[in-house]
């Protein structure tokens, strides 16, 4: 399966002959569905040009920590909150020394340091640099921090000897990058996911609504299948393609969510209440048209049901996670809702200015009872699986764990 659709993969090229198939790795990822940004090293681009890197990934090639014009336009910092993942390769024994003992003394090694979404490398080189304890000690020391480590393969080397440290080929390169997203913790888990605003009608043609855009529970939905889930998606109207996977189920009001989450949350375990739910609805709705008779109206509204609260007060409830979006006293607020919800756990964020709803970036405070956690500001779709991380951590450690039990007799009925 590819994990890669739209996935920001940065892809660093360091100086070594095999950086003349990055040509090839760029243009695969991108034929995946990636967005692909490419940082080189000086010496890199001594083996295959800037230009030809940037027409294969459609942006321009970072290549200078000290250049202050391309600091402004797209920093380090920016290019490491940019990328869902990291794949450097070719990566030569001299770049994975660097990254070894965390040097930040050119771009790619400092958008490494500063990055915290997972990083893969396709060590190249000669059999014998690949051989020496230095080399061997250094790669050691990356993968016991989650470094991925792809190759290399054996074979002819381009000097001419034959042994390990040719680097994988693109296609194996891809299929490597794709497997990190799949990371399995929710493995055989049932997780539920509502997204998007709700409608509330007034009349045939007019509706109360919100700014929701529904890409926060979209990443959260495909975030929890990539984690291995079996995963229901209840979404309000938005124009958004249902994720690989994923069963979506659309629906209007907060009435018919309500029904909805009601239904297809006995077989959940996880339930995470991304949507945007409509408080209040009409009193009435009108059956016709309203027509402007008068120079004032006003609309009598009653509350919806708030279904996060009552999945959290089911006898058999599954582990909650809602969302809490903030104008201010942002950790307060959370923290109440959290309490006033019944619910396991509360991702806090600030809406408004370019952040939350309705844009692409968001940043997180999530709650817990024993802990909490800042997920600063990155795309939806990397915080989605941060927060997923969190949630299958939570629980774990949770005593909605036995839910399985009743999943399974359900199966087996
Ligand atoms: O109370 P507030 O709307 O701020 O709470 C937000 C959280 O509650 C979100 O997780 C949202 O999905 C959920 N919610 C709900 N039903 C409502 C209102 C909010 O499930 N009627």
């Amino acid at each position: 399966m590819n994990y890669l659709n739209g996935k920001h993969i940065l892809v660093g090229v360091t100086g070594g002959i095999a950086a003349y198939k990055s040509a090839e790795l760029v243009r695969q990822l991108r034929l995946s569905g990636a967005v692909v940004r490419v940082v080189m090293t000086t010496a890199a681009a001594e083996f295959i040009t800037p230009l030809t890197l940037q027409a294969l990934s459609g942006n321009p090639v970072h290549t200078d920590l000290l250049d202050t014009a391309a600091e402004a336009a797209m920093g380090h910092i920016e290019l490491a909150r940019w990328a869902d993942a990291l794949l450097v390769a070719p990566a030569t024994a001299d770049f994975i020394a660097r990254v070894a003992e965390g040097r930040a003394n050119d771009l790619l090694a400092a958008v490494c340091l500063a990055c915290d979404a997972p990083l893969a490398i396709a060590p190249a080189m000669n059999r014998v640099m690949w051989k020496k304890p230095a080399t061997g000690e250094n790669l050691a020391k990356l993968q016991a921090g989650n470094v991925r480590v792809l190759g290399p393969a054996e074979g002819l080397q381009a000097c001419g000897e034959t042994g390990p440290g040719r680097m994988l080929e693109p296609e194996e390169l891809v299929a490597g990058l794709s497997g990190m997203f799949q990371t399995g913790v929710l493995a055989g888990r049932q997780v539920l996911v509502t997204a998007g605003p709700t409608r509330e009608a007034i009349d045939p043609v007019r509706y109360l609504s919100n700014r929701s855009s529904g890409r926060m529970g979209f990443a959260v939905a495909t975030a929890a299948a990539e984690a291995g889930a079996a995963v229901t998606l209840i979404s309000g109207p938005v124009s958004l393609a249902t994720p690989a996977g994923v069963r979506r189920i659309d629906v209007e009001s907060a009435a018919d969510m309500y029904a909805a989450v009601m239904q297809a949350v006995t077989v959940a375990d996880i339930f995470v209440s991304v949507a945007a739910v409509a408080d209040y609805r009409p009193a009435l709705v009108a059956p016709q048209k309203l027509k402007k008779e008068s120079a004032e109206s006003s609309l009598d509204l009653i509350r919806n049901p708030d279904i996060l609260a009552a999945v959290a007060a089911l006898p058999d409830a599954p582990f909650t996670a809602g969302f809490a979006a903030e104008t201010e006293a942002v950790e307060t607020n959370a923290q109440n809702k959290r309490l006033a919800k019944g619910v396991d756990m509360i991702a806090a964020n600030r809406v408004g200015a370019g952040q939350g709803f309705d844009s692409k970036e968001n940043a997180l405070h999530v709650f817990w009872e024993a802990g909490e956690q800042v997920l600063p500001v990155t795309g939806k779709g990397k915080l989605a699986r941060q927060l997923l991380d969190l949630i299958a951590e939570q629980f774990q450690n949770s005593c909605h764990q036995g839910k399985v039990i009743k999943f399974n007799a359900k199966d087996s009925a």
